[in-house]
């Protein structure tokens, strides 16, 4: 029997997880990172904290599956997407990692979109340039670290410091690739146009492989560290939304990935290198080979249902909220919730746009106010798929659900309606991990490609349809929030600058 591993190094911890050829999941382990925030708007990590924890995990799922490093037959990658770390000539870290959440790159947007323009820009990668990006992060060390970036040799991002620590060589996939925003979109490769206008030597970036490709082997002292054979084949894998995709089988267009956990996802495969013309919506190479994807991305979805009961009704569970919220009926009586708590990246980039309750009058009680929660939230990724509708993507047939915001059947029942598509959920839990391990299943050739690792491995466990008198309530439920924050948004600046 072969085994695969997959390596997912995320924001809060790196996790190893050993598959077999079955896709059954033998063992999994994990351990945790720190994280920095030296000053308000950074967050930051380091490296070789990376680097300790996935050795660990390593060690330890392999002492946990009970087999020796010798059995796995391939290694995949996956972890925090658009992280900046930055190496000098001989391999060492000049600064902490710069993070996809960290916020102080907004001046190095602006100037990214003056100097390529703007929709020159977007027609190249696909994407405007956000804070959370990786291109704005190297344009802010040249010019608030010089000394820094003039000894900068190499860019990766996070999972490919691990794979540089695991096998030795400087490489991405092109699923994270495009994520810094310096890919050409179309080409699944660096943009030269891009480089240059932003004067980022072409030299610094890495070699970009399809996600099932081998971008090199695990050599003699990650052996030694992980307790794993040298030799064994490293995959690109992918960065944690596109392995994550590939987990829950999110890989052929019409079936999109939904992940609703403190922030929701909207995953829809492209096959084409499709964009949103504003730039709504991020557009990436997806790890699939030869295939792309839309994303949208929700800063505050299961986040928004967390915060509302922790602050006002922090003595109910999850459970009694909910039950209390069934009897009352689409559109919560006209009473609506804006989640954009903490600010919001996907249908509006806006870190000023605020959370709200609108519409209250005497007759809303707290059941009303955790039903209009759950309707905004569902009303905030519907925003993300019907711009992914309008960008040419056609039908949505299936929606494949994961995270902690579609365990309870109401929610689950209220998202079909609102996105008025099938939601279904799947046998694996195990995100993108899972989907790396299987990335580098089909790259020892145990399958013949993503789409039938996917079919063979993955299982529809449950399915909720949409009901046809709720779907018609939503819709003009709907109609009246697409209104509310272009209304509001000139307020929420004001409050925003105030305070
Ligand atoms: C995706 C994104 C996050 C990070 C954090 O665009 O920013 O998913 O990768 O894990």
């Amino acid at each position: 029997m072969a085994y695969f591993l997959g390596i997912d190094t995320s924001t809060t911890s790196s996790k190893a997880l050993i598959i077999d050829e079955r896709g059954e999941v033998i063992a999994v382990a994990s351990s945790p990172h720190t994280l920095q925030t030296p000053k308000p708007l950074w967050s930051e990590q380091n490296p070789l904290e990376w680097w300790e924890a996935v050795s660990a995990s390593i060690r330890s799922v392999l002492e946990k599956a009970g087999i020796s490093g010798d059995r796995i037959a391939a290694v995949g990658l996956t972890g925090q997407m658009h992280g900046l770390v930055l190496l000098n000539d001989a391999g060492n870290v000049l600064r902490p990692a710069i993070l996809w959440n960290d916020q102080r790159t907004q001046s190095q947007c602006d100037e990214i979109h003056q100097r390529v323009g703007k929709e020159k820009f977007i027609q190249i990668t696909g994407n405007v340039a956000l804070t959370g990006f990786t291109a704005p992060k190297i344009l802010w060390v040249k010019e608030n670290e010089p000394d820094v970036y003039a000894k900068a040799k190499h860019v990766l991002l996070p999972k490919d410091y691990v794979r540089y620590k695991l096998t030795g060589e400087y490489a991405m996939d092109k699923a994270d690739g495009a994520g810094t925003v310096l890919f050409d979109l179309k080409k699944r490769d660096w943009s030269d146009e891009v480089l240059a206008a932003l004067d980022i030597p072409r030299a610094w970036m890495p070699k970009t492989f399809e996600g099932t490709e081998f971008t090199g082997h695990i050599n003699e002292e990650a052996a030694r560290l992980t307790g794993l054979k040298a030799g064994i084949p490293v995959a690109a894998g992918g960065g944690d939304q596109a392995a994550g995709a590939v987990g829950v089988g999110a890989v052929e267009p019409g079936i999109v990935g939904l992940t609703v956990g403190t922030s929701g996802v909207v995953f829809a495969t492209t096959p084409s290198a499709l964009i949103e013309p504003e730039g709504r919506l991020h557009a990436f190479c997806h790890a699939v080979p030869n295939m792309w994807h839309f994303m949208g991305v929700m800063l505050s979805a299961a986040g928004s249902l967390q915060w509302y009961r922790d602050t006002l009704a922090p003595d109910m569970s999850f459970d009694e909220l909910l039950k209390e919220a069934e009897a009352i009926h689409e559109g919560s009586e006209g009473l609506q919730f804006l989640p954009y708590l903490s600010g919001e990246r996907t249908p509006h980039p806006d870190p000023l746009a605020r959370g709200a309750f609108i519409g209250l009058t005497l007759r809303h009680s707290r059941a009303h106010m955790t039903r209009a929660v759950l309707e905004g939230v569902a009303f905030g990724l519907k925003d993300s798929f019907t711009l992914i509708q309008n960008a040419g993507l056609g039908k949505v047939t299936q929606v494949r659900a994961s995270g902690g915001g579609t365990k309870g059947a109401l929610w689950r029942q209220i998202m079909a309606d609102v996105l008025n598509a099938e939601l279904v959920t799947v046998n694996t839990t195990e995100g993108g991990a899972y989907g790396a391990a299987l990335l580098a299943g089909v790259g020892t050739g145990a399958w013949n490609s993503v789409a039938e690792a996917c079919n063979a491995c993955i299982k529809i466990t449950g399915s909720t349809q949409p009901k046809a008198s709720s779907v018609d309530a939503y819709r003009k439920s709907y109609a009246i929030y697409q209104g509310l924050y272009p209304a509001l948004k000139e307020s929420f600046r004001a409050l925003g600058t105030k305070i």
